[in-house]
């Protein structure tokens, strides 16, 4: 399992980070298997496995209950678990026993917030003193759709570029280990991946970032419909998906399915009345 000295490293030696999101058990599995340097829990868990239109709705509950499942499908991988709307923004404590909570249950590596205002760099600090590493989330979050307008890309002006450069430094001095960089503008990514000292992960945040992430749904087209433009796909699952279901029930139908190979019998036949 990567460390974070390692994921520093990987910065330092200009080696990308490969990081993705999954939800449970045979996601976290198929993720571990092929390599991937960190998988993310993310609270788009909402949008992507439960089918709400924004991840406002996602409890600590749903994060450990998934979270669990992917660290048993992901048992050597460095994992990083969203901290969920309002589960980090009552009070200090609240947020410590929600980070706590989380990390005890699922096993994670780290935590993930939002935001880089007074309470998150604050919370950022404790957590990290407490021994509790945390990754970062600037430029589009969706926690915060609905006071964003949408979901938007962020940072195109100088004034918000501005802005966010000095939340990252301001999260790297708070302790974070990563931060991920989601829908701004590649040169703002850029700057941004240059001037702080931990690693980014971008997300719709172009090739200057020192790793990337997107999310395992989108990437297999599982489940999904209409893609962001920053996301690229390498298979298609919906079809292939749809095809296996459809074959499946036109089997049962024509009474192809359950055959012989499928089919378990007795010992002795004798035993049984014939029914036909
Ligand atoms: O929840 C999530 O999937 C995320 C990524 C988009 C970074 O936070
Ligand atoms: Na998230």
């Amino acid at each position: 399992m990567l460390t974070r000295t390692d994921l520093q490293k990987m910065k330092t030696e200009n080696r990308k980070i490969a990081m993705i999101t999954a939800y449970d058990f045979p996601s976290a599995k198929t993720a571990e298997k092929a390599g991937i340097d960190m998988i993310l829990v993310g609270d788009s868990l909402g949008m992507v496995v439960l089918g709400y239109d924004s991840t406002v709705k996602v409890t600590v509950g749903d994060m450990s209950h998934h979270g669990k499942a992917v660290r048993r499908g992901a048992p050597d991988t460095f994992v990083v678990v969203d901290m969920p709307f309002m589960s980090y923004h009552v009070s200090q404590e609240q947020t410590m026993q929600n980070a706590q909570k989380l990390m005890q249950e699922t096993d994670a590596q780290a935590v993930k917030l939002e935001g880089a205002n007074e309470e998150i760099l604050r919370a950022t600090r404790k957590l990290t003193e407490a021994g509790i590493p945390v990754v970062a989330h600037l430029g589009l979050t969706p926690q915060s759709v609905n006071v964003l307008g949408g979901f938007k890309v962020q940072g195109k002006d100088r004034q918000a570029g501005e802005q966010l450069l000095r939340d990252a430094k301001n999260l790297t001095d708070s302790g974070a280990v990563a931060l991920v960089l989601e829908c701004v503008p590649e040169e703002l990514a850029a700057i941004v991946t240059d001037e702080i000292t931990i690693p980014t992960i971008g997300i719709g945040a172009g090739p200057g970032c020192d790793g990337q992430v997107l999310v395992y749904h989108d990437i297999v087209k599982y489940g999904v419909d209409r893609l962001p433009k920053f996301v690229k796909t390498y298979a298609d699952f919906n079809t292939i998906g749809i095809e296996g279901v459809e074959a499946y029930i036109s089997d049962v139908r024509q009474q192809i399915f359950p055959a012989a190979e499928h089919t378990f019998n007795i010992k002795d036949n004798q035993l049984l009345p014939k029914t036909n």
